[in-house]
C-alpha cells in the first residue's frame, strides 16, 4: 500500500514520523475520514471544510489548499486501486525537537501530514446493516470541544471495547441523561415516523454524513427534529440508527439490552441507507 507523508508517496513500511511529533506525544492533531465508493470520493468538500474548521479552532495552519488535498486523495485512490473503502488523513502541529506544553513556533515547526487508504469491499453491501447493531450506553466523559475532530480517541476506543465485552457492537455516550453521539458516529431515533437527533453544538461532532442524511430525509418528506433525546426515550423508540462516513446509515436494533420494535432493522432506517448510497455514489 502506498501512503502519503509530508509531500512523499511511499510504501507504508518506509513511512517515518518523528518521536517528537505532537500528534504522538499530545494528541495535538486533527483527522478526517472520507469514503470511497466505486473509486469516487464521497463528500470531499464537506470533509475539507470541516478539516479547515478543526485546524482553525486549534490554530494549526492548513499545510495545503483544497485542490492540493484533492490531488493527494485522488493519487492514493489511483496508486492503491481503491474501489471501496476510506481515506484517512491526519494533520498534527508537527514535531519540534523536544517535548513542551508550549506550542512550537509555526515558522520553524511545520504541521505533519499523513494519509493512507483502507480498503473495505463490504462497505455498501454490509452484512452488519442487514442485521443491525446493538449499542450500550456509557457516560460521556470526553472534553468539551467534541466539534473539533481531534485524534484524542482513547475514550471512544475504550467505549467500543466496553460494548464488545458486553456482546454489543458500539456505545452511545450520555450526558445529563441525553445521548450525545456514538463512539464514532452520530445517533438518531425514530418515533411515529419522526427522526430525532441531537442539535449541533460543541457537544458533538458535526457529521458530514449527518448533514447529507438530514437533507435527504427532508427531501423524502420525513420529519426531522434536531433536539436532545434521553436514553429512556431511545429505548422506547420504533427505530434507531447511526451515521458516519464509514457506516453510512447503520440501523440500531438494541439499546442496553432492550430490543427496538421487532429487533430487526427498521424500514425508515433502511430506506435512508438506500437513499444515502444512491444519492452519494
Ligand atoms: N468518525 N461523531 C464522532 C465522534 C465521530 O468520530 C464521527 C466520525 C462522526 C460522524 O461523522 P462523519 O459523518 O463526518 O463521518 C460522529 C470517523 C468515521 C472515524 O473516527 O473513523
Amino acid at each position: 500500500r502506498s501512503v502519503y507523508v509530508n509531500g512523499d508517496y511511499l510504501p507504508e513500511g518506509e513511512a517515518k514520523i518523528s518521536i517528537f511529533d505532537r500528534g504522538f506525544l499530545m494528541a495535538d492533531g486533527v483527522y478526517e475520514v472520507t469514503t470511497v465508493i466505486d473509486g469516487k470520493l464521497i463528500d470531499f468538500d464537506g470533509h475539507f471544510t470541516r478539516l479547515q474548521r478543526s485546524l482553525d479552532e486549534l490554530g494549526i495552519e492548513n499545510p495545503m489548499d483544497r485542490d492540493a488535498w484533492l490531488e493527494v486523495h485522488r493519487q492514493l485512490v489511483d496508486q492503491n486501486a481503491l474501489d471501496q473503502g476510506m481515506i484517512y488523513l491526519q494533520v498534527t502541529r508537527g514535531a519540534p525537537g523536544d517535548r513542551d506544553f508550549v506550542f512550537p513556533d509555526p515558522e520553524t515547526t511545520k504541521p505533519t501530514v499523513v494519509l493512507f487508504t483502507q480498503s473495505n469491499p463490504a462497505l455498501v453491501d454490509s452484512p452488519k446493516a442487514k442485521k443491525g447493531i446493538k449499542v450500550i450506553t456509557i457516560d460521556d466523559i470526553r472534553w468539551g470541544r467534541r466539534d473539533i475532530k481531534t485524534v484524542q480517541l482513547l475514550y471512544p476506543s475504550m467505549g467500543k471495547m466496553m460494548a464488545i465485552k458486553q456482546g454489543a457492537d458500539d456505545a452511545w455516550m450520555v450526558q445529563e441523561g441525553c445521548v450525545t453521539e456514538g463512539t464514532s458516529n452520530n445517533a438518531y431515533i425514530i418515533k411515529d415516523g419522526r427522526i430525532v437527533t441531537r442539535a449541533l453544538s460543541n457537544d458533538i461532532l458535526h457529521g458530514i454524513t449527518r448533514a447529507a442524511v438530514l437533507r435527504f430525509a427532508q427531501e423524502a418528506q420525513m420529519p426531522v427534529e434536531e433536539r436532545s433525546f434521553t436514553v429512556q426515550e431511545a429505548m422506547q423508540a420504533d427505530e434507531a440508527f447511526v451515521t458516519s462516513a464509514s457506516t453510512f446509515v447503520m440501523p440500531v436494533v438494541e439499546i442496553d439490552g432492550a430490543r427496538l420494535g421487532t429487533g430487526a432493522p427498521g424500514p425508515l432506517a433502511l430506506r435512508l441507507r438506500e437513499i444515502y448510497i444512491e444519492e452519494s455514489r
